[in-house]
């Protein structure tokens, strides 16, 4: 008897730490599926949408946000997409977006969209998703 009350007992064990590891799988994977650049990518979308309303009123946008420039760096979800290409389209991005924030009253709506546009072409060539989201920071 007492035999069977300790198989009972193991087994009952076993079976909640199995239903707790299945549950920190999957609170794990969902914090994989979120790469870095992912999240980076939602500052950038952020930081763009904020600079669109202060083009909107006619103000330059202050301070370069340093941290974009990890967009060489920022671990991707599929890194075979870090290429010759793409590199060349970071810089691009980061050259025409650092100009919003020098650019005289008289063309910021213009900086504004040659930046928003220069996410838009690395998006054709990487990652077509977000494209109509991406659209709307567009100034018309
Ligand atoms: C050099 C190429 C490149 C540039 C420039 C670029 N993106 Fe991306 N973007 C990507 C890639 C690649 C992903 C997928 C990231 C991943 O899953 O690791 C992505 C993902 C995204 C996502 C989806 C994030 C999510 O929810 O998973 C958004 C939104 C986005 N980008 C917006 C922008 C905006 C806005 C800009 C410009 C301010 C921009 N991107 C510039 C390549 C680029």
């Amino acid at each position: 008897m007492k035999k069977i009350c300790i198989v009972f007992l193991l087994t009952s064990i076993f079976s909640c730490k199995k239903s707790e590891t299945k549950e920190v799988v999957i609170i794990e994977s969902k914090t994989v599926k979120q790469s870095e650049m992912a999240a980076l990518m939602l500052k950038m979308y952020d930081k763009n949408l904020e600079n669109k309303k202060l083009v909107l009123k006619g103000e330059t946008p202050k301070d370069f946000p340093d941290e974009f420039l990890n967009i060489h760096t920022a671990q991707l979800t599929d890194p075979s997409n870090r290429n010759s290409q793409f590199n060349a389209f970071s810089d691009f991005y980061l050259y025409s977006f650092q100009k919003v924030f020098n650019a005289p009253k008289d063309s910021l709506v213009l900086k504004h969209n040659d930046a928003v546009n220069s996410c838009i072409s690395c998006h054709e060539t990487t990652c077509v998703g977000p494209i109509p989201r991406i659209k709307k920071l567009l100034i018309k």
